[in-house]
This record gives structure tokens, sequence and C-alpha cells, in this order.
């Protein structure tokens, strides 16, 4: 039964039509039939329906119909897959270390037996907001056992780097028994720290809320700082983008820095501590941001100095999902995925697989098709993926959450023709609800999310199992088996569909643009996060507000609230040759202890021959008095000092976050 509905019966897409047209509520009593029989073998199969919608509406029930229960048939298969490859414990995760969250079970022809920090912490995210949404101890223990494991990885050196100066925090992939992996990747891959940051944040909050501030300052918050410490300091850098391949700015990973930022800050704020370089950063990562918009095609470039690709990849769907925060509607400037932008951008990369994949054939645009990574893509011959077809589904569910909360939608020259696709007679303007074009847009709009969720539910396993891929020619399963990311992008799409949202992460607070970009990068301190003793029975407290748990920050008399902490900006005019580096060395472990090796290097972007400038931000204690030197490194690693005597400066200890030490090389 699973066979012939999943195979070539409802194929080619008219067959489909033809009988709904032709045979009014034909498909019901044969979708009730397989539900049935599913029941008995304790089975799933894809009972999806293909087709276009057709005037009467009539389809579109059938489709929605099909969705509604395939999505309550998938939902506890999806998670009980999902924690099978979570170890030690999991089904299919026998060998993984504890809390480690496996990519796939798959060991060989591909070989993902490995826990990569992007892939874990999406899905950890994943699990927080089930967990936020509906407690469970069982999840909560999960989670915690997750939070336990990326405390012991940040120390774990290898390839990138170690943690003494956050370099080795964007390690893309480890061993699954948190040993380092030490073969040839495309590393760093900067998404990692600041996506694990949001995933850990979001479950302080959740500590916050109920009662537990202290748990989350004395075992979540010296992780999430490291995390948020590398992304101040390192988002300005090239790094691999989420599909590790090319070496560039991806918006995928500007994104998640942004958001770690801005939400990072308000933690910060809410455990009363501070985290000065999230609130000096996070404006410029924005500000760069804009700068992945393509005004004159109406898409985003999802990767920034590299070439040989078009632009239009979901990179960019999956960056607007993950940030969907409803407090602020339909933002463009945060990309949001009900914005102008972003719903151009997702005809742009829906359209863009409508004519390579023979799949797709035939299919109008403003219907779904199955999507995949970017139209260029070759692994595996470049196929639709289950988690990019989801994410085109979610988006336009996260836009219907915002539209409904909002009354209205808004349609402008911008989105014109994705909406056009849709409803062909739309024009520029604002449609109230109540009002019939209203009521036409989301009606189109939720049949539209649901067409790609019926792909995917059309395409999946008859037991219900998701790899990475599906085959671009036939539709059949392929790559990794039961590709832990995509029963989480299923989950997370099937719970945007019943209107469930994550907790805001503050974007309304962080989405004023500065007046102008700079490439603003902080060095930080990291410190190994040892204690992760979680005291047992954090269950749902009695809805204590944050406020009473924490004492408000003592003010001035002048009103102001003292910095803690100081980005004090260092510039050293020092003239060089070509290979030579300007370090900064001193007594702190920030300064590298007077070692060269931990000595944190200058920038000469600012260099002239006139005004030899070399310089560096460093987040320091207020305060704080402090030795230090600099240092002419070459590009053979030979170093050169100061002469004496070593410098001293104190950071000040003012309402201002901000300090600049102006030295000339000695
Ligand atoms: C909440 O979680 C429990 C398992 O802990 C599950 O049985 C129940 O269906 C969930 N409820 C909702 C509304 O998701
Ligand atoms: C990535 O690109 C930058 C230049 O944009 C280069 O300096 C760096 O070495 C490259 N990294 C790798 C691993 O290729
Ligand atoms: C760094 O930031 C500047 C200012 O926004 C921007 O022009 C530049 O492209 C960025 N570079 C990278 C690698 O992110
Ligand atoms: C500078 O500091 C280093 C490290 O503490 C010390 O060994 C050295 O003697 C100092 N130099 C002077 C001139 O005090």
């Amino acid at each position: 039964m699973a066979a012939a509905l999943n195979g070539s019966d409802l194929h080619p897409v008219t067959s489909s039509i033809n009988s709904i047209n032709s045979t009014t509520g034909l498909y019901q009593p044969v979708i009730m039939h397989v539900i049935s029989s599913l029941l008995l073998l304790g089975a799933v199969a894809s009972q999806a329906v293909f087709g276009r919608p057709d005037a009467s509406g009539r389809h579109s029930e059938v489709v929605k119909r099909a969705v509604d229960s395939w999505i309550e048939t998938e939902k506890p298969i999806a998670l009980s897959k999902l924690l099978c490859n979570i170890g030690t414990t999991g089904c299919a995760a026998s060998g993984a270390g504890l809390g480690v969250i496996v990519a796939s079970p798959s060991k060989s022809s591909p070989d993902y037996w490995y826990t990569w920090t992007r892939d874990a912490s999406l899905v950890s995210k994943l699990l927080v907001d089930t967990f936020v949404a509906n407690y469970s101890s069982s999840l909560q223990t999960t989670i915690q056992n997750f939070i336990i494991s990326q405390a012991k990885l940040q120390g774990v050196s290898n390839p990138s780097g170690g943690l003494s100066n956050g370099a080795g925090l964007a390690e893309p992939k480890f061993n699954v028994d948190l040993s380092q992996f030490t073969g040839a990747w495309g590393r760093p891959q900067r998404d990692g720290p600041p996506l694990r940051a949001i995933t850990l944040i979001n479950y302080a909050k959740w500590l916050v809320n109920n009662g537990y501030s202290s748990t989350a300052s004395s075992i979540v918050w010296p992780i999430i700082k490291n995390d948020l410490a590398y992304t101040a300091q390192y988002w300005n850098n090239t790094g691999f983008d989420l599909w590790e391949e090319v070496n560039g700015s991806s918006f995928f990973t500007i994104m998640a820095s942004h958001r770690a930022l801005v939400e990072g800050a308000a933690l910060a704020s809410t455990l009363s501590t501070s985290c000065a370089a999230c609130t000096t950063v996070a404006p410029q990562i924005l500000c760069h941001l804009q700068s992945f918009w393509v005004s004159n095609g109406n898409y985003i470039n999802s990767n920034q100095f590299i070439s040989g690709r078009n632009g239009r990849d979901a990179n960019s769907i999956l960056g607007s999902i993950a940030n969907f925060d409803p407090t602020v509607g339909c933002d463009s400037t945060t990309f949001q995925p009900c914005s102008e932008r972003s719903l151009a951008n997702h005809k742009a990369v829906t359209d863009s697989f409508r004519s390579i994949y023979a799949i797709n054939n035939g299919i109008a645009q403003g219907v779904a098709v199955a999507v995949g990574r970017y139209s260029e893509d070759v692994y595996y011959n470049g196929n639709p993926w289950y988690l990019a077809t989801l994410a085109a589904g979610e988006q336009l569910y996260d836009s219907l959450i915002v539209w409904k909360q909002q009354g209205s939608v808004t349609v402008t020259s911008v989105s014109l023709a994705f909406f056009k696709d849709l409803v062909p007679s739309i024009a520029v303007g604002t449609y109230a609800s109540g009002s019939s074009t209203y009521t036409s847009i989301l009606s189109a709009v939720q049949t539209y999310a649901d067409g790609y969720v019926n792909i995917v539910a059309t395409r999946a396993q008859s037991n219900g199992g998701m790899p990475e891929q599906f085959d671009r020619n036939s539709g059949s399963p392929l790559s990794a088996a039961d590709l832990t990311w995509s029963y989480a992008a299923f989950l997370s799409a099937a719970a945007r569909r019943a209107g469930s949202v994550p907790y805001s992460w503050n974007a309304a607070s962080g989405k004023t643009l500065p007046s102008s970009c700079s490439g603003l990068q902080v060095a930080g301190s990291y410190t190994s996060a040892t204690n992760t003793a979680f005291p047992t029975s954090q269950t749902p407290g009695t809805g204590i507000p944050p406020t009473a748990t924490t004492t408000a920050p003592t003010t001035t008399a002048t009103g102001c609230t003292p910095a803690t902490e100081v980005i004090v900006t260092f510039n050293e005019l020092a003239t060089t040759s070509y290979g030579q580096t300007i370090k900064i060395v001193g007594n702190i472990a920030a300064l590298g202890n007077w070692s060269p090796s931990g000595a944190v290097a200058l920038s000469a972007s600012g260099y002239t021959s006139s005004n030899p400038l070399w310089s560096v931000s460093i987040i320091l204690p207020a305060g704080q008095t402090i030795s230090y030197k600099y240092i002419n490194v070459g590009s053979d690693g030979s170093v050169k000092w100061e002469s004496d005597p070593n410098r001293s400066y104190t950071v000040p200890q003012t309402c201002d976050t901000t300090a600049v030490k102006s030295d000339k090389w000695q």
C-alpha cells in the first residue's frame, strides 16, 4: 500500500489532477483507507497527493488533509529517530559519547559518523524549543547532556586551533567520542559557535523564566560566553559555508552571528553580567548583512568572496527561518521570513530548482517543488534535500503566523512577483484581514507551504525515515540515512505550521543599523567551562519573573551603569615591511601571558606609509592594570620585541564600555 502511493501510481502529476477534477472527494476514502491499514501495520506511509490547486479550492483541502494526517503520523517517528542519533543511549548511536548528537548513523558512502557543531546545534535548538513548549524530564536530561558534551568539546584542541584564542571553537566536526578529527576538511566554519550559543541561550532563558537563574549563570553562561567571544572576534574573517564547500562570507553564518550577539547581550543583562563586545559588534554584523541583498535581482547572494555560483542557495532560506522573530513583524533589515526581501528570495531560490530537476518538470511557479542546496551542486550528482524542501515550507508557515498576528499582508514592488505566482491579479498594497484578497493570499500561501511538506511526505521512506537527499530524477531517497538534521527540519516546520513560535531573540533591540559599516572585531578571552553538575529536579517553576531573581545594576550619581568590561582599542604606530605582523603580548591570559605564541595580532587595515597604524580591540575588565609590549613577528615566525621598559595601562573604570590607548613603537 505504501509503495503504491509512494510510487508510480500517483505519477506523473497529471494523473492525480485528472482524478481530483473528475471525481469529487475521491481521495478522502483512499487516504482514510491508507491510514487505517497503516495503523494496523504499525508503520507509516506517504499518503501524500500530488497536483496543482484547482479553482474550487477542493484540491487544496485534499492536500491539507493529507498533510495533516502525515504530520501527525510522522511527528513521533521523527522525534524518536532523531533521539536515536544521540549518545550514549540512542538506538542508532552506540559508541557515541554522552550527549553527542551524531549527524547520521551512516558509516560509509557517505561516512557521517561524526558530530558537526552546526548540525548538532540546530538539532538541539529544535529539542530546546520542543522542551520549552512542553516540559519533559527526559528531554531535559538530553539537553543537559548535550550542554555537558559541548563544555568538554570547547576545550578539545583540533586542526582549527585551541581554546586559548578561541580559534578551535570553529572546528566543524569531531569524532563521536569527542576526540579531534584530523583529516583534511573545509575549516574553519564560523557558524558553529554562534549557533551553539543560540541553543544554550534558549535553554538558559527557560532556566531563568522558571526560577533557575543561578544554574544559567554558573553552568550554561560560561559555555555561551566563549562562543559569543568567538563570534565577536572572528565574524569578519572568511570561512567555509554551511555546506562546507566555499571559503567566503556566508549569509547563513552572518545571520547566526548577529542573532547570537543580540540574544547574548540580552541574556547577559538578565544574568546581571555583561557582554560589551556583543553590544558593540552586533550592529556591525547587521550592517554587513545588508550587503548580501541583491536589489537589482531581488534575491539574497548567499556567499560573498567566492566564484562560480549564481548566489541563489537554500542557505538564505535556512538563515531567514533560523532568525524568525514575530515581534519584529516583516522586518527586512533582519531578513524576517515574511519580509519583502525574504519572500522575493524564496521565489528566486525555489524557481532556480524548477527546471533542473526532472521530478520538478512541468510544475508551475507558485506550486511547491523539490528544493536542493544550490543549482550548481554536484554532490551525489546534485539533488533535492529534505531539509531544504522543508525550509521552503517553514518560511511560508512563519509568514502566515505574522500575517495573522498583524491582521494584514503588505505586497510591495519587491515581493510582488512572489505574490503574483499565487494570486495572479494581485497589486502592490496592504490587504487587511476581512478583505477577500487577504483571505485569498493566506489560503494560497497555506496551500503552497503544505505543498512542500507534501513533497517530503511523498519522498520519505515508507517507514517514515528521511536520509539527506532524494534523487533528482526518480525521487528515491539517497545519501546518508536517518540524517538527524532532516528530522529536526521536519519537526520545526510542523511546529510552525501548528502556530508554535519559539522565544523571541530580542530582534527588536537588534534591528538598528549604524550610520556606516565597519569590520570591528573584538579580541576576547576564553576559559574552559568546568562546572557541569546540573542540579536535579529542575521542573517548571511557578513563573518567577526574571527580574525578581536578579539584582538591578547599581547606577552612578549621573544615572549611568558602570562598565564591568571595556573594549580597549590599542593603536600602535609601527613601520613594517611586507610579511611582518605587529602583535600585543602581556601579563594576562588575554594577552598570552608574555608568550609570543599567545600574542594577539593587530590589523593593518588602516595602515598607510604616512600613518603606519596597527590596531586591535580587546575586551578587558574595568579597573585592571596590565603590563604589555608590542612585538613584530616576521613571516618566518621570528620575533622582535619592543625595547624596555614594559608598558603599563589601567583600564578605565567609568560608564564607558570603550577606551583607546595610542602607542608608538619603542
Ligand atoms: C508533550 O510531551 C509528551 C511527552 O513528554 C507527549 O506525550 C505529548 O504529546 C506532548 N504534548 C504536546 C502538546 O506536544
Ligand atoms: C580563505 O580565504 C582567505 C582569503 O579570503 C584566505 O586568506 C584563507 O587562507 C582561505 N582559507 C582556506 C582554508 O583556504
Ligand atoms: C568585514 O566587514 C566589512 C564592513 O561591513 C565588509 O565590507 C567586509 O566585506 C567584511 N568582510 C568579511 C570577510 O566578512
Ligand atoms: C617585563 O616583564 C617581564 C615579564 O614579567 C619581565 O621578565 C621583565 O623583566 C620586565 N621588563 C622590565 C624592564 O621590567
